[in-house]
């Protein structure tokens, strides 16, 4: 947990609230939480998702590792402990997103479960929902794609603390959608999450 620095801050509620928004909206706000190795597709599925639901008429937005990592988390670098922050940062971000009534479509490794279940814990703590979206993908196959030519560096020794090579990737134990990406179609994965967000009533059936 992140210390408390601020003292004498306060928690301050407007007249609109999150059910007004979404009634304005005609859906839910939700966070979708992709976690996956660099390369397991994560930014892929995130993009034709938010392509499916803007069709849809239904609002998302998407917060990714490379594009935040320029921005706001420019400072934070690999270490576990940067990563950690990394999560946490993103975690109040995507939380807003929801309270806005967005549907927040979240791209980080986040290789820590610890880290993804404070995001998750910050977020049903305030009755959102939270849905962790495991993009699952062989090293092989991740290897293999290597889009940004980052594991032939890491490989090389040129990058350290990779994740997957000489850093961690915890799996999570229970998402609650576990998809294949070096196995399933990029449509079979977005009909998959589009069933989910219906089943739990984000977006209407
Ligand atoms: S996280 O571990 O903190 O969640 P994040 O998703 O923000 O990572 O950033 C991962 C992206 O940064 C990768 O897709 C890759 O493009 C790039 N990257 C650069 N160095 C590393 C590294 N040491 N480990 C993993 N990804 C890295």
């Amino acid at each position: 947990m992140a210390e408390q620095k601020a003292t004498n801050v306060h928690w301050h509620e407007g007249d609109i609230t999150r059910e007004h928004r979404a009634k304005l909206l005609g859906h839910k706000g939700a966070t979708l939480w992709f976690t996956g190795l660099s390369g397991s597709g994560k930014s892929t599925v995130a993009v034709e998702l938010e392509g499916r639901l803007s069709e849809m008429g239904i609002l998302a937005y998407r917060l990714d590792g490379d594009n935040v990592r320029m921005g706001i988390n420019k400072n934070l670098g690999f270490s576990a402990e940067d990563r950690t922050e990394n999560i946490r940062r993103i975690g109040e971000v995507a939380k807003l997103f929801v309270d806005a009534g967005v549907i927040a479509l979240s791209s980080f490794i986040s290789p820590y479960a610890a880290d993804r279940d404070q995001v998750r814990d910050l977020h049903e703590a305030a009755g959102m929902d939270f849905i962790e979206i495991f993009v699952d993908c062989s090293l092989e196959a991740a290897e293999a794609r290597d889009p940004k030519g980052l594991y032939k560096k890491a490989r090389a020794g040129e990058i350290k603390n990779f994740t997957g090579i000489d850093d961690p990737y915890e799996a999570p134990a229970k998402p609650e959608l576990h998809l294949h990406s070096d196995q399933q179609s990029l449509d079979e994965e977005v009909d998959a999450i589009l069933a989910l967000l219906r089943e739990r009533g984000i977006i209407a059936a």
